[in-house]
C-alpha cells in the first residue's frame, strides 16, 4: 500500500508538472538552468565605450582597408562627374523609348562581336528550350515541355525588339526571367542572334547578293 501511494503521488505530480501548466502565460522570466551563451558582454551599435578614447562602440574603418560585401564605389559614385549609367541610355535597360513605346532599333552597336556573344549566350541559356534554330524544338521537349514558342512566326518576326527584351528580362508564361543571368548588353546580344535566326529561316532569293547566287546554284 505504501508503494502504491508513493507511485500514485509521483504520477500525479508528474502529470501536473508535465501537462498542468501548458498554455499558461508566464509573466516572470523562465528559470535558466543552462544559460549557454544567452547573456554575454558585447558592444552595441552606437553604445558608449570607455575603452576607446572617443568613447564610442562603433569603430571607424581602418585606414587603407575596404569593407567586404559593399560593392558601391563611393568615391566614383559621389565624384563630381559621375554619370548614372541608366540615365545615359535608358532604352538599353528598359527596351522602351522616351514615349514609353517598344524600341525597334538596337540601343547598342550591332557588330560581329555582339553577334558572337549573342550566339554564345543563346547556346547557354535559350537553346535547351528554343532549339538551336529557334524553332522551339529544344531538348526540354523530350522531357515533356510542349509549349516553347517558335521564333519563326510572323507575330515574333514583326515584334519590336524592345518587347522581346522585355520577355527576356521579365519572362513570359513558363519562361523564366533572365535578368539575373544576362546583363542588359548580353540580353541585346541574344536578341540580335534571335533576329539572325529568324532571318536565317525566312530568307528569300532577294536577300542573297547577286554575286553569291551562282555559288548557290541559283
Ligand atoms: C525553360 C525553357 C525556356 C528557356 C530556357 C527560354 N525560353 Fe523563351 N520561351 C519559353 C516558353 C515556354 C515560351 C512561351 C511563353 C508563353 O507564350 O507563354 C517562350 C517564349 C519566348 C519568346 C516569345 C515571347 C512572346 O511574346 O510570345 C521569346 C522571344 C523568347 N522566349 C526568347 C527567349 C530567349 C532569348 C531565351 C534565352 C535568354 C529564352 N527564351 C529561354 C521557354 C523558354
Amino acid at each position: 500500500m505504501r508503494y502504491f501511494l508513493g507511485i500514485f503521488v509521483f504520477i500525479c505530480v508528474a502529470i501536473v508538472a508535465i501537462l498542468g501548466f501548458r498554455g499558461t502565460k508566464f509573466t516572470k522570466p523562465p528559470l535558466y538552468i543552462f544559460p549557454d551563451m544567452d547573456w554575454q558582454q558585447k558592444y552595441k551599435p552606437q553604445g558608449e565605450n570607455h575603452f576607446f578614447n572617443d568613447e564610442r562602440d562603433d569603430r571607424p574603418v581602418v585606414a587603407g582597408t575596404i569593407p567586404r560585401g559593399y560593392s558601391w564605389e563611393m568615391k566614383k559614385v559621389f565624384s563630381k562627374d559621375y554619370e548614372y549609367a541608366l540615365a545615359l541610355n535608358p532604352s538599353l535597360y528598359t527596351g522602351k523609348d522616351e514615349k514609353g513605346d517598344w524600341i525597334k532599333e538596337f540601343p547598342v552597336e550591332v557588330n560581329h562581336d555582339l553577334m558572337a556573344l549573342g550566339q554564345k549566350k543563346f547556346t547557354c541559356f535559350c537553346m535547351v528550350c528554343h532549339g538551336a534554330s529557334g524553332d522551339g524544338n529544344g531538348i526540354t521537349r523530350e522531357y515533356g515541355m510542349i509549349a516553347t514558342a517558335s521564333y519563326h512566326v510572323d507575330r515574333l518576326r514583326e515584334m519590336a525588339i524592345g518587347e522581346i527584351f522585355n520577355t527576356v528580362t521579365d519572362g513570359k508564361g513558363q519562361m523564366n526571367s533572365y535578368a539575373d543571368k544576362l546583363s542588359p548588353y548580353e540580353r541585346w546580344a541574344v536578341i540580335a542572334y534571335v533576329r539572325a535566326l529568324q532571318r536565317a529561316q525566312h530568307a528569300s532569293i532577294e536577300n542573297v547578293p547577286q554575286a553569291h547566287r551562282a555559288a548557290l546554284g541559283l
